[in-house]
Order: structure tokens, then sequence, then C-alpha cells
């Protein structure tokens, strides 16, 4: 039988979550709940059913579980009641924006016995997934750096997210999702981690920011959110032990370049500006083979899929406590680089 759930907080993120519901195979929409007069019409015009409060949600028996999608400084106090009230949870990233705050979450949800997970779906973007499976297939080797780029041109939005006690701030916003993605490729210790803001539109939380993660075993991820760049970068560049590979946005194939003979003969130099170069000089295809990748399949479905079949004890939940908690040190630790100015030392 399908899950209820009813979704808390009806603005751009919640009305999206009740769209999905309402297509799923696996939940069903309960209604939702949203602070603001003028969003609870929408959800009426809408076609969503709606509650009086939060706390006609939670006492709500016919709901098995509950979406929190309102801004950032408000889920843990919504989490920590859906839970007492013992409903399983879904909450929407940032989950927090401390540890310590999460693990209070954590906490709360150890005593409920109920599934608590964060909205990580960006674990589902094709993009993603093509650096997964060009490291999963092992073609060009090991990764030695994966840098992961987002680039817009418009500032950061004008609502909460641009004022820091909702916890605004591109770090929180977009930061999580990136830093949640490159820590699904690799599991080793972050030994330091060295980070610097941007305040071009912003001077209350940072607009954007730059981030390197130096692991254990000396492999390196810079990770870099700007929205004040009018031309972008590409959206993955990664280096390996073989090869490279170029994700050039969301919507594009991988293309990989990979090195098929270290030693070449003959290498012709190249003209620069001021002089020539056999260093820089592009290889040819007997030590170079180059191909795409195709983009891998995806359905965002997968997520409420395992959430039904983790409450239900079938599978173990996807986007685990551990993993959360680990994204949180690390934005953390961002947190206190930038303020510094220096690399901080983790073991994360
Ligand atoms: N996973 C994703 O891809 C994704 C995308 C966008 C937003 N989000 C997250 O979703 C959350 C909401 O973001 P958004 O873009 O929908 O913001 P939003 O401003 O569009 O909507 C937030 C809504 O919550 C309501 N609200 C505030 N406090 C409330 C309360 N105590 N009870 C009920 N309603 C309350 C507001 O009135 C507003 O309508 C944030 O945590 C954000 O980071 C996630």
């Amino acid at each position: 039988m399908k899950k209820h759930i009813a979704v808390i907080g009806y603005g751009g993120q919640g009305a999206w979550h009740c769209r999905q519901i309402e297509k799923s195979d696996v939940v069903t929409l309960a209604g939702t709940y949203d602070i603001k007069e003028a969003r609870m019409e929408a959800a009426k015009a809408d076609g969503v059913r709606t509650y009086p409060s939060s706390k006609a949600i939670f006492e709500d028996p016919a709901v098995d579980a509950v979406v929190i999608a309102t801004p950032n400084d408000d889920h843990k106090r919504l989490v920590v009641d859906a839970l007492a009230a013992g409903k399983h949870v879904i909450c929407e990233k940032p989950v927090e924006m401390s540890v310590a705050a999460l693990d209070e979450m954590i906490d709360a949800a150890r005593k409920s016995g109920k599934i608590f997970t964060v909205h990580q779906n960006r674990r589902w973007d094709v993009d993603f997934l093509g650096v997964k499976k060009i490291i999963e297939d092992g073609d060009i080797g090991e990764p030695l750096r994966v840098e992961s780029r987002i680039h817009g041109s418009r500032g950061i939005p004008s609502d909460w997210r641009c004022q820091k006690k909702h916890g605004g701030g591109m770090i929180l916003d977009w930061g999580v999702h990136l830093i949640d993605q490159m820590l699904q490729l690799f599991g080793q210790k972050i030994v330091r981690v060295y980070c610097t803001v941007t305040h071009i539109t912003n001077d209350e939380v940072d607009d954007g920011f730059r981030l390197e993660l130096f692991f254990e075993d000396g492999k390196t991820v810079y990770i870099e959110v700007g929205t004040y760049n009018f031309i972008a970068m590409p959206r993955f560049y990664m280096q390996c032990k073989k090869g490279s590979a170029i994700i050039a946005d969301w919507t594009q194939k991988a293309k990989v370049a990979k090195m098929t003979a270290w030693h070449e003969r003959d290498v012709l130099p190249v003209q620069t500006a001021a002089g020539i170069t056999k260093t820089m000089a592009p290889r040819d295809e007997i030590t170079l083979k180059e191909y795409e990748v195709d983009r891998p399949v995806s359905d965002v479905h997968d997520f409420y899929r395992n959430f039904c079949a983790a409450v239900d004890g079938r599978e173990p939940q996807l986007i685990t406590h551990a993993e959360v908690r680990r994204v949180m040190q690390v934005m953390e630790a961002a947190f206190a680089s930038a303020e510094s100015g220096q690399t901080v030392t983790v073991s994360i």
C-alpha cells in the first residue's frame, strides 16, 4: 500500500514534492501546510488538500511520513516534532546548519525508531552519474583530481537565501549537493580543507565559494559555485591516472581522452604566442584515444522508492545519517577555513 506523505512548506520545493508525490508509484499525497496564507491558497488552487497547522499533520493518524520543505533555519524543530509524533521524516537539504544541530535530529530519530533521511536528490543527476560511471568503468584509471563547478550569473536569490539567520548562502544551498556528490565517490579520509568565499552581490552570506578537499591518499577534489560568472566553465573535469574526462554541462555526454601509450615518437612542437613548445603540444592518435560516454539513465522517484522500502525494513536507507553528518562536517570546516583564511586540518 502507498505511504501517505504530508509536506510542510508549500514554496518552490514543497510544491515540487507535492507534484512528484502525486505521480509516484509508492507514495500518495496527504496534504500540505504553509505558514503563509498566500501559499495555502496556491496549494488549494493546485488541488492540494491543506492542513490548518503542522500540529494537525502530526496528529493525523493517516499520515505515515512528513517532508520538511521550509527554509533551512526551521528544519530541526519540525523534524524533531514530527519524529516525536511517530512520523517518518524526509528533510530537505541542507539538513541543518551545524553538526551539533544535526546530532540532535539523529538522536531524536534513534529514540523514535522512525526513518529520518535527507533529500539529497542530486545523487540522481545524470551529469554526476556520468562521473561515477567513468570511475567505476575504470578505463582511464583511478582519479587523481575531480573538479565540480556550477556557474550562474544572477547572484544569490533575494529571498531567505540571502539572509544568514535563515541559513542562506551558496555553501549551504548548492555546496551541500556538490559536496555530497563528491563524498559518494570517495570514502577515503579527508585530511585538510581550504575554502574561500565571494561576496560580490551580497555582504551577509557567501554568493559563491571555492573549496579544496585534500584526501589522505593524495587525491584532491575541487568544488566551485559562482553566481557572477557570465561564461560558465565546464560542469566536471576529471584527471585520472590513464586519461582525462570532461562534462561540459548538465545536458552533455562525457568526453574522455585515454592515454594508450606514455612515450611518443617525433613530438612536433606547436607554436604558442611567443615561442614553440613540445611539452604542451597535443598528443597524436597513436598514444591517445578519444571517445564519448553515454549519459546514464536515472529516475528521481527511486528516492521515494528507497524511502518506502526503508520504512518497511526491506532496504537500508540510501541517504544515511553518517553520510549527511560527513557532509555537514565538511561544510563546517569550509566555513572555518573561509573565516580564518587558513587551511583547516581535519579527519573527516
Ligand atoms: N533538494 C533540492 O533540490 C532543493 C531545491 C530547492 C530548495 N530546497 C530546499 O527546500 C527548502 C525550501 O526551499 P524553497 O526553495 O521551497 O523555499 P521557498 O521560500 O520557496 O518556500 C519555503 C516555504 O516554507 C514556508 N514556511 C516557512 N516556515 C514555515 C513553517 N514553520 N511551517 C510551514 N511553512 C513554513 C514559507 O512560507 C514558504 O512558502 C530549503 O531547505 C531548500 O534548501 C531543496
